[in-house]
């Protein structure tokens, strides 16, 4: 088994099945493994502002009882003096931790020195536009254990600026493993790659969209990786648009009456805050599945 959570197809149906079991243990008990994971060493490594991914992170650790350091790479750290983020990044990993959280924007170069230290631990915390696969899985634990009413294989729903999510694209991958559907509504000029299209509905009707969908998540617009001027020109969700057994989702941060009515956030429909809630369990499942691991494949 890989020793990378980087993409949501480094690890296979069985691994998030079991971790899936994992966080409703953690939920239910919000204890450590003290044992099993006794003197292990986790560093969180942000190079790009969070919140509730970071925090809970670190919740997590606290909650496992594990040894941890936060490291934010800002104006206190070299990088302050031109050291690049692949330097930073090597260093770190230098430093001995069983497992590395990380967090970054899009940079090939930092992939390229991931691939130097196959032997350290590692979850993304969040790459880019491209991957954050704990937050697609904290998704899936949330309507799972929240809305059991949802058929087998519920559907999706992801609206908005779906060019610039690494949410979205972690729902088209993890969808595939734990079988459930994507649809996506993109805004004009902001829409993903057409490869990633291939495993994902379609639509260009709004109403057409929101009567397909079980789950609704509207996104943020992610002015910060918008790097050409584009006109946006897309409405926020309204109230008025969710059907009665429609759920919400929004991963956060939300911005109100840009990305979703603010009524929304605290209408019933809405596992918003159950989002938020189930980050520290499944950050807790994520990372003890992870050093577990650790510990079957040593020699
Ligand atoms: N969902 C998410 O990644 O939020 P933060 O940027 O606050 O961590």
């Amino acid at each position: 088994m890989s020793n990378r959570l980087f993409y949501a197809f480094d690890k296979d149906r069985e691994f998030w099945l079991a971790a899936l079991e994992r966080a409703k243990f953690f939920k239910k008990n919000k204890i450590s493994e003290t044992e099993e994971l006794q003197n292990k060493q986790v560093g969180l490594l942000f190079f790009e502002p969070s919140s509730r991914t970071r925090w809970s992170f670190e919740k997590a650790c606290l909650n496992l009882k594990l040894d941890y350091m936060v490291s934010v790479v800002d104006q206190n750290t070299s990088h302050s003096k031109g050291e690049r983020d692949e330097d930073t990044l090597e260093l770190y990993l230098n430093l001995g931790f069983d497992l590395v959280v990380i967090r970054s924007k899009e940079n090939t170069a930092l992939q390229e020195v991931l691939k130097s230290y196959p032997h350290v631990k590692i979850i993304n915390a969040g790459y880019g536009s491209q991957a954050h696969p704990s937050q697609a899985f904290l998704d899936y634990f949330t309507w799972t254990t929240e809305a059991t009413s949802l058929s087998a294989k519920p559907k999706l729903l992801i609206l908005g600026d779906i060019k610039h999510s690494r949410v979205a694209r972690s729902h088209i991958r993890l969808s595939k493993i734990l079988s459930y559907e994507v649809g996506l509504l993109e805004a004009p000029g902001f829409e993903v790659e057409e490869e990633l299209k291939a495993a994902v509905v379609c639509f260009k009707d709004r109403k057409q969209a929101l009567d397909w969908a079980d789950l609704v998540m509207p996104l943020r617009v992610q002015k910060e990786r918008h790097f050409e001027a584009k006109k946006w020109d897309f409405p926020p969700l309204r109230s008025k648009e969710l059907k009665k057994d429609h759920f919400l989702l929004h991963p956060g941060p939300f911005m109100r009456n840009e990305d979703l009515e603010e009524d929304l956030i605290h209408d019933k429909k809405s596992l918003i805050f159950k989002q938020k809630e189930n980050g520290v369990s499944c950050r807790m499942a994520l990372i003890s599945s992870m050093l577990k691991e650790c510990e079957e494949n040593k020699p």
